[in-house]
């Protein structure tokens, strides 16, 4: 794919815990197919034998010459055939014959009218440099129209505070990947307000949190300093969680856009905020603080069917259209920050900001609260409140079952190209013509292959076992 940079575009996004889209800058990038003599479009025909030829003939007839054509089952009815079209826009009638296809073909999508198509992302974990700071709100600059400012003239309207905000903004804005997370000393007061909110969700993490989270916290307690009187620092939960899962932290300023948030997951990064939220409101903060990122999110990244899960959203992410990362990121907030699960007969929970809400920890278990099975095509339209309790939670049946929605409903996402983590080399491969799916296929084939002999030695291991 050419990374060529060209007009940054405007677009609109939805709000969460840790990322927002209320006005971020999207950046374009062409594609292989996406020359300036070409124009790409989408469509599906669910009588492939008898309407192809008749799509054919249309730009035939309109002599416009075709570049490319590519088909594939579509993935929003099993009985279509879903076509990309690269044409031929300097000859012919282009404008005459797409409307003319228009006639005939299903679910008609016009992907490259211009060079500006696909939003740009990173491939390589150094990349992220580029898009960590695209700081929607930051805490150095909360001003009078921040939500909690209005309600406390002690709180972020304090010179103090706001001083303290800004010297955690520094570190991350000026963070690079590879370095070391600078470590913060904590003031008394801050560690004041960590033992309060420590002290009481601890008490409600052994009834209310899913297994999985409160397998990892004694962990946590035992190697990361995890406890009342500590504010454990992010260079070492980063490199725990790498130990663990390979996910990392990354200092971040404030509130991230949807896009630049989602990126960093696909990489196994999560952007996570140092400061601490104002000591008059422990119990309360209308944005990401250290409190929510270590006590919310980390534990979860530390397991590996959950870090997973985490990733196929951020690499859904990965160059899909702006109205596609608002529904990623609605997704991601119903699983990632407020999500319940079924363990047993039980519900039990496994998203960040209820985990970090001494209130809302208790109040989304209990009938009052409506719920819902987690489905990617109603919760990407279900609206996030952030200003209060959720009035609906979405429930996983597993993080397996998850991941392989989510797996499917990017299948969904209009790109003209497909990604793979490469794990190896912790970079995003761009697959997007027949050469490079031939190497995945052989990748593929050779990971099978070790898989085999992994199974066969396990299973002489177990006769030896036995015999022995
Ligand atoms: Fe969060």
């Amino acid at each position: 794919m050419d990374s060529g940079i060209s007009t940054p575009k405007k677009s609109k996004g939805s709000n969460s815990t840790n990322s927002a889209s209320s006005e971020e800058t999207t950046i374009y990038m062409r594609t292989q197919w996406n020359k300036d003599d070409s124009v790409g479009i989408v469509f599906s025909l669910p009588d492939i034998e008898c309407e192809l030829p008749i799509v054919l003939e249309i730009f035939k007839s309109h002599q416009v010459k075709l570049h490319h054509i590519e088909s594939r089952p579509s993935k929003q009815s099993s009985s279509d055939f879903e076509f990309f079209v690269s044409c031929d826009n300097k000859t012919g009638g282009l404008k005459e014959s797409l409307e003319a296809v228009k006639g005939i073909a299903k679910n008609f999508r016009l992907i490259s009218p211009s060079e500006d198509t696909v939003p740009w992302f990173p491939k390589t974990l150094s990349e992220l440099d580029r898009s960590a700071n695209k700081i929607i709100r930051d805490g150095s600059k909360l001003d009078s129209d921040h939500p909690d400012s209005a309600h406390t003239s002690d709180g972020f309207a304090n010179p103090v505070y706001r001083a303290r905000r800004k010297e955690m903004a520094d570190i991350a804005l000026s963070y690079k990947h590879g370095q070391t997370i600078p470590r913060v000393q904590y003031t008394e007061e801050e560690i004041g307000t960590w033992r309060t909110i420590f002290h009481e969700l601890t008490k409600l993490y052994p009834t209310h949190a899913c297994k999985q989270f409160n397998h990892v916290f004694p962990l946590l307690q035992d190697k990361c300093g995890y406890n009342a009187d500590n504010i454990p620092q992010l260079e070492d939960v980063s490199q725990f969680l790498q130990d663990c899962t390979g996910f990392r932290l990354r200092p971040v300023a404030g509130l991230l856009s949807s896009r630049a948030f989602l990126s960093g997951l696909a990489f196994r990064v999560f952007h996570a905020t140092q400061y601490i939220r104002h000591s008059s409101k422990p119990m309360f903060t209308p944005e990401p603080d250290v409190c929510h990122e270590l006590l919310g999110h980390v534990p979860l990244f530390a397991d590996p069917t959950f870090a997973q899960f985490s990733q196929e959203i951020g690499l859904a992410s990965l160059g899909a259209p702006d109205e596609y990362i608002k529904k990623l990121i609605r997704c991601y907030w119903f699983t990632v920050e407020v999500g319940l699960c079924r363990q047993g007969q039980d519900l039990k929970v496994y998203g960040p900001g209820l985990l970090s809400s001494f209130g809302e920890l208790q109040h989304c278990l209990t009938d009052a609260a409506e719920k819902k099975t987690f489905d990617p095509d109603v919760t990407c339209d279900q609206r996030i409140q952030t200003k209060s309790y959720q009035p609906l939670y979405f429930v996983a049946d597993s993080f397996e079952a998850v991941t392989e929605m989510m797996r499917e409903y990017a299948k969904t996402i209009p790109r003209p190209f497909s990604v793979r983590y490469n794990p190896y080399t912790k970079s995003v491969e761009v697959i997007e013509n027949k050469s490079q799916i031939l190497k995945l296929t052989h990748a593929i084939k050779e990971a099978a292959a070790v898989a085999q002999w992994v199974r066969t030695f396990a299973h002489q291991a177990a006769g030896w076992v036995l015999e022995s």
